[in-house]
């Protein structure tokens, strides 16, 4: 196909946007979470050994098929996957590349524009002089849409508008300067606030702890947790969501790189870099300054229900105050900024396989394809703004955000290792390479990770079949006496199963169009592959 004319500007350009594409809310977010959840410690072996047995070679083979796609014109999943096999069950397996994407952004985004708003927040001083539990319930109210509360709309919006209008611009005129500029000024403020929040000392201002005990809780090994099936599914769900692995946006963003250039040392740095990001910088924040206050108890109470939104929204602004009010604001916009650098350079990678595919099949322009996805984000993602407190954004989260990551890598590397080829599929890795990839990663590709990935979808089972039985709600029904507790979760349970509705019913659309551009490529006499 000659139409296509994006490609990247610059290899710095590309390395930033993929580093910007992983790193993101889950960096900052999710891993402390997920690390305190699962034992601080505990998390780091079942962690680093999944970022080497799976994470590094997912990434190897999403670029490599990414590049392959690109050389056939091929911009997303379908029919990236449709070129390496012509069975058709493989173009519907790569409809997740393009659901996932739509699906994880019409939540993300969302959480994207809180971030703004309390960048807004933190310079107009929302914040000063208010109590922790005033803090914390700033945060229960905003996320409380309607009755008179719409400012999280408006900075939702605002939010999509922004993401929308920079894909318009393109590859090298959108995303890669968003990176340009995002990247570097997430990395300083990151360092910074590290600095602040290691440098905390027990007694001080408040703090209960040093800095370090945080860090010291989180990176001391803990050897028995090697036998916790929890912390490895855990561990390899963070894996996959950190490094943006089984979504599409990696093949989506590599389609678009030339074939003679390099994708093996590409791969790495923006991998490393991603994983610096997240345990470095990620760990040396949110954790410290939390645990600096509040003490390990505290911290592990208040993330137990696995979202870091109570620490990350409700308590930093509060704990902030403790440094006085004009670091308070420093540290506030550095800490929001840096969360919305991250956000947004995510959320426009998300953006751009449903791009491809329409640009790729339908001719549509790239302002109209932009345009297209913000409006399907805006319609997708408003139940999870209005019906936030009815657990809609979980859903979301955990159907697309960590299910399917699962199921599509899995069918992935199958592809690319077994049916595809392992010969093949090692030369394309090593094309143009600037870097010798280790001959082990061979063996690990063919046969770790596919057994890997098995066992973490096998292990999932029980828990997926669980949710889908909506187990946990009616434990809480049986066990609930009060008649308005029964009936907000009879209520939530109508809007869990909705939005489960509402999901497939997108994932059988995409099918659909992904049908009708194959039958129309037929028609026109345009090979697949
Ligand atoms: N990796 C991103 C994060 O850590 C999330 C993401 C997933 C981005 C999928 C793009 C695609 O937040």
């Amino acid at each position: 196909m000659t139409k296509q004319t994006e490609a990247w500007g610059s290899r710095v350009g590309l390395i930033l946007a993929m580093a910007g594409n992983a790193v993101g809310l889950g960096n900052f977010l999710r891993f402390p979470v997920q690390a305190v959840q699962n034992g601080g410690g505990a998390f780091i072996i079942p962690y680093l050994t999944c970022f080497l047995l799976m994470g590094l070679p997912l990434l190897f083979v999403e670029w490599s098929m990414g590049r392959f796609g690109g050389k056939h014109g091929h911009h997303s999943t379908p029919f990236i996957l449709d070129a390496m096999d012509k069975r058709s069950f493989w173009k519907y397996i790569g409809v997740f590349g393009i659901f996932t994407n739509l699906s994880v952004a019409a939540y993300y985004c969302y959480l994207e524009s809180w971030t703004l708003s309390y960048v807004y927040h933190s310079i107009a001083g929302s914040f000063s002089g208010k109590s922790a539990e005033e803090v914390s319930s700033f945060f229960g109210n905003y996320v409380s849409v309607g009755s008179g509360n719409f400012e999280p709309i408006i900075f939702w919006i605002i939010c999509l508008v922004l993401n929308t209008w920079i894909l318009s611009k393109g590859l090298s005129g959108g995303v890669e300067k968003a990176a340009k500029i995002g990247m570097p000024l997430l990395l300083a403020f990151g360092a910074v606030l590290a600095i602040m929040a290691v440098s905390i000392k027990a007694g001080e201002k408040g703090a209960i702890n040093d800095g370090t005990v945080g860090l010291n809780y989180l990176w001391t090994p803990q050897f028995d947790s090697i036998w916790n099936g929890k912390v490895w599914l855990a561990a390899a769900g963070q894996i996959f969501f950190t490094l943006s692995l089984g979504m599409g946006s990696i093949h989506c963003y590599a389609s678009y790189i030339k074939s003679k250039d390099d994708i093996a040392l590409n791969a790495m740095s923006a991998g490393w870099m991603n994983e610096f990001v997240e345990v470095v910088l990620g760990s040396s924040v949110i954790i410290p300054i939390s645990i600096g206050y509040l003490g390990i108890d505290k911290v592990l109470e208040m993330t137990a229900g696995g979202s870091g939104f109570g620490l990350g929204f409700s308590s930093l602004p509060y704990l902030f105050q403790q440094w006085g009010p004009i670091l308070a604001i420093i540290a506030g916009v550095m800490w929001f900024g840096l969360l919305f650098f991250a956000g947004i350079t995510s959320s426009l990678a998300m953006g751009t396989p449903c791009m491809g595919f329409l640009m790729d099949e339908f001719n549509f322009k790239r302002k109209t394809a932009a345009w297209t996805f913000g409006v399907t984000i805006l319609i997708l993602g408003a139940p999870t703004v209005f019906f936030f407190n009815y657990g809609v954004f979980d859903e979301y989260d955990y159907w697309a955000g960590t299910v399917s990551l699962v199921v599509f890598a899995l069918a992935e590397i199958i592809l690319f290792a077994w049916i595809f080829g392992m010969d093949k599929g090692w030369a394309e890795i090593n094309q143009g390479a600037d870097m010798k990839v280790p001959n082990i990663f061979k063996y690990i590709i063919k046969y770790i990770t596919p057994l890997f990935l098995l066992a973490v979808f096998i292990f999932s089972l029980p828990g997926i079949w669980n949710k889908i039985l909506n187990t946990d709600i009616k434990e809480k029904l049986s066990a609930a006496t009060d008649p308005a507790v029964i009936q907000n979760l009879q209520t939530q349970m109508r809007y869990v199963n909705f939005s489960r509705l509402l999901l497939l019913a997108l994932f059988i659309g995409i099918s659909y169009m992904v049908y009708v551009a194959y039958k129309k490529r037929i028609k026109e006499g345009r090979f697949t592959s």
